[in-house]
């Protein structure tokens, strides 16, 4: 390892493995930005990638996603502060749900949600704040753009209260909002942050402070702004929950920070709350039970397979996180799946914009492997023991098309870009029965543009898409295998085999489904899939 080398504190207790969750334009690039500068790892703001319009404008975004360099920083960022090492993992940007998404949430421990003061709880910070519940993910919630125009805080806090049935505790307050703004209130440790500049300028001091009455402090406040801001403060600490940490860990409450990061006001604020209260790693679960990041031997499994990082090369970089054991470069693993040993040697650190090769790693971790193919999403590692991390699912899409080539000169080609990118998780690929082009199914529609994009300058390929007659896809099973096979027979036309040649069904219509289901008790339709 590089420069962090030196730096890495000893073992899981140190590790801070967390995502940032949000709806997009809320501040996430922003936000992820000045954690990073605030952690030592960037020099200069902006550096992270474009923000905001710029990066969502779609032919941007697309060859932003492109560009190697921003892929990898994207994917997973680490740096260091006070001996904690912090493991930030990113979640795609843009709206569309992808498995991508979910799957990284499996990989962390907890995570910050980013709520943009004057919007409250949005669709997309929804859908993820679910999965984290589903999966026991604690969240300390973020409340932006408190310098601009907002809703009151209040207002805030009972939305997030009400819409997602959190105990929350402010922690963090602003002190006036939009033009009135003028710096943030830390409750637990009686600091005020500020900007020396004052008006929009980005915060750069702390001042101790004997309490909300110190001279100190309310002779630095216009007097309309503290007279409101005193009352708040005083409503906000009696009426909401103190700080508790088992209650927080457990997923019941959320501590509250409210903070501007385009100023870097409360993001120290917000770190400090990450290192001191967020979970290390937490055992993860197997098909043997869960997995302690006590144990001595090293496991980890692969989230996420990045194809053609690096356009020279026909790489795939597949993104491990440890849950236990102390790995160190050189160890031979146990690849699970195939059964055959896997010497890890050049393991790659993602130290902001810069790759290094690391010479260890422990539970909480996430480190790139590149490989030719060995390495699949799902896939278990161990020092020796055959078990498996489970969790990691495959979702039914919601929008079906057939791959129209345009040069059927390029059909290998085609094969190898569906298969690489299926493995990504940007698309799934299934091969019907009868008929030969490749249906292709996405969660959102701008994952389909973005894989002819893609296809287009990593294969040199040209496809289209046509439309299908099927509404999703259902993998079917049943303990009879007779009466699967019969099943498959009799619904030839509309069955399929993903890539891992598993049947799948293929519904015109909710009806149809439903029907089937009524006809055929015996057959399991599920929704997702376990990676194995
Ligand atoms: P995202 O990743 O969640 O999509 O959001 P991003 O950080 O890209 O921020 C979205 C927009 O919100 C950006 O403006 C950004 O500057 C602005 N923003 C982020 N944090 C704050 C904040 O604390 N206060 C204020 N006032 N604005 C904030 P943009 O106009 O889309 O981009 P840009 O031209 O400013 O870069």
């Amino acid at each position: 390892m590089t420069q962090a080398a030196s730096a890495v504190p000893t073992g899981y207790a140190a590790r801070r493995t967390f995502a940032i969750i949000s709806h997009p334009d809320a501040g996430k690039t922003t936000l992820t930005e000045k954690l990073l500068l605030a952690g030592g790892a960037i020099n200069m703001a902006g550096a992270v990638k474009a923000r905001g319009e710029n990066r969502r404008a779609r032919s941007d975004w697309m060859e932003i996603e492109q560009s190697r360099g921003i892929s990898v920083t994207s994917s997973v960022m680490t740096f260091e502060r006070e001996g904690i090492t912090f493991n930030l993992l990113d979640t795609p940007g843009h709206s569309d749900f992808s498995e991508d998404t979910y799957r990284t949430l499996t990989a962390v421990d907890s995570a910050i949600m980013v709520v943009d003061a004057a919007k409250g709880i949005e669709s997309q910070t929804r859908k993820l704040f679910e999965i984290c519940r589903l999966r026991d993910i604690p969240i300390i919630t973020f409340v932006n753009k408190v310098d601009r125009e907002g809703r009151s805080p209040f207002e805030v806090l009972d939305e997030i209260e009400e819409a997602l049935a959190l105990t929350v505790s402010p922690q963090v307050w602003p002190v006036g909002m939009g033009t009135d703004f003028q710096g943030c209130y830390d409750f637990a440790h009686d600091e005020f942050i500020y900007s020396k500049a004052r008006a929009n300028g980005p915060c750069d001091s702390l001042k101790k402070v004997e309490g909300l009455d110190d001279p100190a402090f309310t002779s630095m406040i216009a007097p309309h702004v503290l007279e409101r801001f005193a009352e708040e403060a005083e409503l906000a600490r009696e009426g909401y929950a103190s700080f508790d940490a088992d209650a927080y860990r457990q997923g019941h409450l959320t501590p509250v920070v409210f903070g501007s990061a385009l100023r870097d006001f409360s993001v120290d604020q917000l770190l400090r709350i990450v290192a001191r209260f967020a979970p290390p790693p937490r055992p993860q679960p197997s098909d043997k039970g869960p997995v302690e990041p006590t144990n001595d031997e090293v496991s980890a499994f692969v989230f996420k397979v990045q194809a053609n990082m690096d356009p020279n090369h026909r790489d795939r970089v597949a993104f491990v996180r440890f849950c236990s054991g102390h790995f160190k470069r050189g160890m031979k693993l146990n690849h699970v799946r195939s059964g055959k040993p896997l010497a890890v040697n050049n393991p790659i650190y993602f130290f902001a914009q810069e790759r290094a090769l690391t010479e260890e790693a422990f539970a909480g971790d996430v480190i790139g492997i590149p490989n030719h193919g060995t390495l699949r999403v799902g896939d278990t590692l161990t020092e020796g023991a055959a078990f498996r991390f489970t969790g990691l699912p495959s979702f039914a899409p919601e929008v079906m098309r057939r791959v129209r080539l345009e040069d059927t000169m390029r059909m290998k080609q085609l094969r190898r870009a569906l298969e690489d990118l299926a493995e990504e998780g940007l698309v799934q690929v299934f091969k019907p029965m009868f008929g030969s082009n490749w249906i292709v199914g996405v969660v959102g529609p701008l994952q389909l543009d973005v894989l002819a994009s893609r296809i287009r300058g990593e294969y040199k390929t040209e496809i289209g898409f046509e439309p299908v007659p099927y509404s999703t896809a259902r993998w079917i099973s049943s303990p009879d295998e007779r009466k699967l096979k019969d099943f498959i027979k009799d619904n030839g036309m509309s069955i399929a085999l993903d890539r891992d040649e598993r049947p799948v069904f293929l519904p015109k219509s909710d009806w149809e489904l439903r029907y089937a289901r009524e006809r055929n008790p015996d057959i399991s339709f599920d929704e997702t899939r376990e990676l194995v």
